[in-house]
């Protein structure tokens, strides 16, 4: 799998299975960052993560994204001033649930620069790789790394082979924290069901025009949507080029929460309010595209009568 879609190949002892991405990033944490210490991540965000660090006894801190008329973007600045003596590690989701955001290969490494010179963990969520609407993968930190950084890849079947339900995943480590991942799945789950993994293999081995489908689909899918929230008039957002999110504003609404409740009532259908995600997030919607298209188009018509009459 990495070879062929990262060009690149680990040792088998490299890696560890977890019983989903959230354990993954549940074991990252635990191994890197404990009571007291600071974590931080870019926000809006998928709000698992800043309450794992909770869980693991960590502060989970947020640096915003900036967005601009051409996107979301990071400010390499803000993450620096974040830090502090007790900063272990960044948390980086790209393509991320939910903006979409898609760090560039330039981003990437202003952030492994500065993790080096701070030397801090990187927790790389890259679990959305594959669902890329340029090339046929997001950038990634493995494009740049030198065997020695730290960097720990969590990973999950959950996305990019829709095996949400089987609760699979895998940490890509690193060699000095290798005993210690051993150590936490044995003292957490003691090991991932043989019969699941034997599925997992299957899907990395054979998986791959499964996946491309279902990445055609999900570009079709966001074209419509955006086009048809588009035409509204009403409705502000980039387009996303990665995972499978549409995280839009609507003029007019600040009060997402209130917003989600009313489309539910008013339109049948189910959006997440943007204060679930956290700082920067809360004028937003996100809406899942990872649908059939004649369901997306009628929800999308919905919603859009629904701006209409707000
Ligand atoms: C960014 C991100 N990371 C990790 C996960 C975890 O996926 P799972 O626990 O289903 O493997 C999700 C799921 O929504 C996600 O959006």
């Amino acid at each position: 799998y990495y070879v062929r879609h990262f060009g690149k190949s680990f040792a088998e002892q490299e890696f560890i299975v977890t019983g989903s991405g959230m354990h993954a990033i549940q074991l990252a944490l635990d191994a890197v960052a404990g009571k007291g210490d600071e974590v931080v991540y870019l926000s809006p965000a998928w709000p698992n993560f800043a309450a794992a660090a909770g869980v693991a006894g960590a502060v989970p801190v947020a640096v915003t994204l900036d967005q601009s008329g051409n996107g979301w973007s990071c400010d390499i600045g803000k993450i620096e001033a974040a830090i502090t003596p007790r900063t272990k590690a960044l948390f980086v989701n790209s393509p991320s649930n939910p903006t979409g955001w898609t760090a560039d290969r330039e981003t990437l490494q202003a952030i492994l620069d500065l993790a080096r010179e701070r030397g801090l963990w990187i927790i790389a969520d890259e679990i959305y790789s594959l669902f890329h609407y340029g090339d046929s993968r997001a950038p990634s930190f493995i494009d740049i790394m030198a065997d020695d950084d730290r960097i720990l890849f969590v990973n999950s079947f959950s996305k990019n082979w829709a095996m949400t339900g089987w609760r699979v995943g895998w940490i890509k480590t690193h060699p000095s924290l290798q005993q210690v991942f051993e150590n936490l799945v044995q003292y957490s789950t003691s090991g991932v069901a043989q019969f699941m993994q034997r599925g997992a293999v299957v899907a990395l081995d054979e998986g791959d025009a499964f996946i491309v489908e279902q990445v055609e689909r999900a570009r079709a899918a966001r074209d419509l949507v955006c086009g048809i929230l588009a035409a509204t008039g009403r409705a502000r957002f980039t387009v996303p080029q990665g995972a499978f999110y549409l995280f839009f504003a609507v003029d007019g609404i600040t009060d997402s929460r209130a917003a989600a409740f009313d489309i539910v009532d008013r339109a049948n259908v189910g959006l997440a309010p943007g204060t679930a995600f956290g700082p920067g997030g809360e004028a937003f919607l996100r809406l899942c595209f990872h649908r059939r298209l004649d369901q997306l188009e009628e929800a999308a018509h919905r919603l859009a009568k629904w701006m209409k009459s707000v």
